[in-house]
């Protein structure tokens, strides 16, 4: 188990479904967000590593779902933080969990994709190290275009260079 600030990092399990289903609900448009089956598939078939950032009530302020895509290869399926605790550096954290788990069962490459109109998400992730591949046609149901980004693990350095630095207030309530 990882701690940083007031957030508990812990791997999720099949009683944090619900509730990472509904905040993937507040976090994405309809055409964008994956349906409640997906969870299942990844945390209770699949057993994927996910993890939630946790406060000190027990409410989940953030979650990161993985996946396994063989020939070394992971993926980061989702990473949504409840709205209040955005910018405090979880997001960060939480992709920092999922790369180690990906890492620890031999990933030497991590993938993922985001919708175009996601800048946030493109900016995170750029920040974090990942790198634009290409542009993917009708990704989505409603035919939404998605990027492609890459990330080497040799890369990971690159995440610690972005780690919050010193006296950044890190993971403390909104
Ligand atoms: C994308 C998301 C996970 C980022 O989580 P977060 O905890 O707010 O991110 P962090 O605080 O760790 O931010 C890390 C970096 O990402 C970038 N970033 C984060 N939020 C940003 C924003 N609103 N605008 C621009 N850049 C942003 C910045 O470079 C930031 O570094 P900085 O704080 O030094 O400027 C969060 O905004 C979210 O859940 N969005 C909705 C769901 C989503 O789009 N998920 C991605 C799915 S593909």
């Amino acid at each position: 188990m990882v701690e940083a600030g007031d957030l508990t990092y812990r791997p999720a399990d099949g009683a944090d479904i619900n509730t990472m289903w509904e905040i993937d609900q507040l976090c994405f448009d309809s055409d964008l967000a994956y349906p409640e089956d997906v969870f299942y598939f990844h945390l209770l078939v699949n057993r994927d590593p996910a993890f939630v950032a946790q406060d000190k009530a027990g409410k989940i302020a953030g979650f990161v779902m993985t996946a396994w895509e063989g020939r070394g290869t992971g993926a980061i399926v989702t990473i949504d933080v409840v709205e209040r605790w955005r910018g405090l550096g979880v997001g960060t954290k939480l992709m920092g969990v999922a790369e180690s788990a990906l890492a620890g069962r031999g990933a030497k490459k991590l993938t993922l994709q985001t919708s175009v109109n996601n800048d946030v998400a493109i900016r995170f992730y750029e920040k974090l190290g990942y790198v634009r591949k290409k542009r993917i046609r009708d990704y989505y149901v409603t035919g939404r275009d998605a990027f492609l980004f890459e990330k080497l693990a040799s890369d990971r350095e690159a995440l610690i260079r972005q780690a919050p630095q010193k006296g950044k207030k890190f993971g403390s309530p909104p």
